[in-house]
């Protein structure tokens, strides 16, 4: 799955929403999230962001590692 990290927040440039085929990407108060289960692994969201702050799972940088757990826990019942 994508995620999206530290870049988006209080930006919420939402490019990537539009370039999503499954409309999996969803805002939260002050970021976007994207579903894991839902999240195809297109890329297609990447490119499209002016602050890049989505990135493959495997690519996000150390200092975002937990960015991907925090993306599927905002999808969680609580
Ligand atoms: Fe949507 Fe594709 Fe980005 Fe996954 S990688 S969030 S399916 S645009
Ligand atoms: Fe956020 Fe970038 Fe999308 S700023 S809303 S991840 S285009």
């Amino acid at each position: 799955t994508y995620t999206i990290c530290e870049p988006c927040i209080d930006v919420k440039d939402k490019a990537c929403i539009e370039e999503c085929p499954v409309d999996c990407i969803y805002e939260g108060d002050r970021m976007l999230y994207i579903h894991p289960d839902e999240c195809v692994d297109c890329g297609a969201c990447e490119p499209a962001c002016p602050v890049e702050a989505i990135f493959y799972e495997d690519d996000v940088p150390d200092e975002w590692k937990e960015f991907t757990p925090w993306n599927a826990e905002y999808f969680e019942d609580g």
